[in-house]
């Protein structure tokens, strides 16, 4: 028999499946498909198929197996996606996770019977309560977004309740798409607030913005260090500002690895803050989830927390549904427990080295750019935090978009930074190298990124066609947004 390899190659699981392939049978149990009746009651046979396919059991594996060689992630290597945090996650966090003493607890159990887990949810939350010096928190939002919408509508029903029309939000126009979208869904008007030249919140257009509109703002939301990778110098004086309207600051800390241990939102006048621990907090972005974004309020705000709370009572866990101005459910249940249980032992196996994750994740990032600063313009060139931000414009005319750089990137054999984001920057090429990397591989991407500019400088073809080394090559990317195949 000849077979195509290539096409074979490429061959889905329903593709690769044959009838019959999986018919198991239990020999000498007397067990047939046509006796079945004596054993299963009629009405619960069924006479249809389902439509999973049918694979021996060593082509599943090895289907599943191929599948997964295809993919890159941070088990692979460096992965300097900016904003987002792809950092080595322990193994032993989502091997504790797995314990079926985790895993088959039931939402619907009597506390007395989950002591143990509510006492990782409570210690967990007075560990992330130092950590960012606040004072009540929720573990409800399943992800940083979600977490911002929370947030909000506690600072909604707040002034609601005051009977304050606060509805405008100010937000930096360097800040994460999620944000606009969340202040947008709790029902706020948004208005953005231009950086100045140096990438930080320009004070004069805030302080201009506060004079029009006043007592109309409810809160301004602020990335810190923001998605630049740069750290708001004047946050004490933007938090006097806001404060002395009578408005809130919201901190989005879906970067904490850029000052965890080394500063708290709490001390720079955050009043609500959210983390996102699927990024800092040993459970991987990405993927789809699940993912933990829990929000933390000063005392004022405690009693607008959805419910229940975590609370003990002695040396007694409970769940508390006794919130005053609690704004009420956004989830079921109590969060997505599993990954808070990996960020406490995350937190615990850390221990006093905590602060060595920001340092750590500072230095590689700053490393970085310094090795990248002659090759690419860096609008906003000053010492970075946790990320950095290029601009690949200079190679635009010899057709290196950043785009095209990224692609052959992956040409390299690792996954590209991300692009196009922050929107303020042209060309934007955002850089973020984690704190879990060695030299080695930070060596290993400015290499990458040398051969790629001298590519282009010398054959800017192999760099515009990338990726050229993959399975699956150039794809034409409008074609895939405007005429999406989302099904099988
Ligand atoms: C700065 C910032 N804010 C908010 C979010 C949203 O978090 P999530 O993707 O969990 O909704 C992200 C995501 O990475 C982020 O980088």
């Amino acid at each position: 028999m000849v077979i195509n390899l290539v096409e074979n190659k490429n061959l889905n699981i329903f593709e690769k499946s044959k009838p019959g392939n999986n018919d198991y049978i239990v020999e000498n149990s007397g067990i047939t498909e046509s006796n079945l009746n004596n054993y299963i009651p009629k009405q619960m046979i069924r006479d249809y198929g389902i439509g999973l396919p049918d694979l021996k059991e060593n082509e599943a594996a090895r289907y599943f197996t191929n599948l997964s060689k295809k993919n890159y992630g941070v088990d692979n290597g460096i992965y300097p996606l900016g904003s987002c945090t792809m950092k080595y996650n322990p193994k032993i966090n989502e091997e504790i996770s797995n314990f079926s003493s985790f895993t088959d607890v039931h939402p619907y159990q009597k506390a007395e019977d989950v002591q143990g887990s509510l006492m990782v949810y409570y210690e967990l939350g007075e560990m992330l309560k130092k950590i960012v010096g606040l004072d009540a928190v929720t573990f409800h939002p399943s992800a940083g977004a979600h977490g911002e919408f929370c947030g909000l509508m506690i600072a909604k029903k707040y002034f609601s309740l005051k009977g304050e029309n606060r509805n405008i939000i100010l937000i930096p126009d360097s800040a994460h798409g999620t944000n606009f979208a969340s202040a947008s869904m709790a029902g706020f008007d948004v208005i953005e607030v231009k950086s100045g030249e140096d990438g930080t919140i320009d004070l004069n257009e805030l302080n201009r913005i506060v004079a029009e509109k006043k007592d109309l703002i409810a809160a301004i939301m602020v990335t810190n260090p923001n998605t630049l990778g740069i750290f708001e110098k004047n946050i004490l004086k933007i938090s006097e500002i806001m404060h002395k309207n009578g408005s809130f600051l919201y901190y989005d800390g879906a970067n904490l690895n850029a000052i965890i241990g080394l500063a708290r939102p709490g001390d720079m006048g955050f009043d609500i803050v959210h983390l996102n621990l699927h990024k800092t907090f040993s459970t991987p972005h990405g993927g789809g989830g699940p993912g933990a974004g829990p929000i933390l309020v000063k005392d004022e705000l405690k009693e607008f927390l959805p419910v229940p709370v975590i609370a003990r009572d002695k040396e007694k866990y409970y769940l508390n549904y006794d919130l005053k101005n609690s704004i009420g459910k956004i989830k079921a249940f109590y969060g997505n427990f599993l990954v808070c249980l990996k960020a406490y032992c995350y937190l615990l196996s850390v221990g006093s080295h905590l602060r060595n994750i920001s340092i750590n994740a500072v230095l590689n990032a700053n490393y970085l750019k310094k090795k990248l600063e002659g090759l690419f313009e860096i609008p906003y060139d000053k010492n970075c935090m946790h990320e950095f931000v290029l601009s690949a414009k200079k190679y635009r005319d010899k057709g290196g978009s950043a785009l095209h750089i990224a692609k052959r990137i992956i040409d390299y054999g690792i996954h590209p930074p991300t692009i196009y984001f922050p929107i303020i920057v042209e060309e934007a090429m955002m850089v973020e190298p984690t704190e879990s990397e060695d030299i080695w591989q930070l060596d290993k991407l400015v290499s990458i990124f040398n051969i790629i500019i001298e590519e282009l400088e010398k054959n800017p073809e192999v760099v515009i066609n990338a990726p050229i080394n993959t399975e699956i090559g150039k794809l034409d990317e409008i074609k895939a947004l405007k005429e999406p195949i989302l099904k099988y």
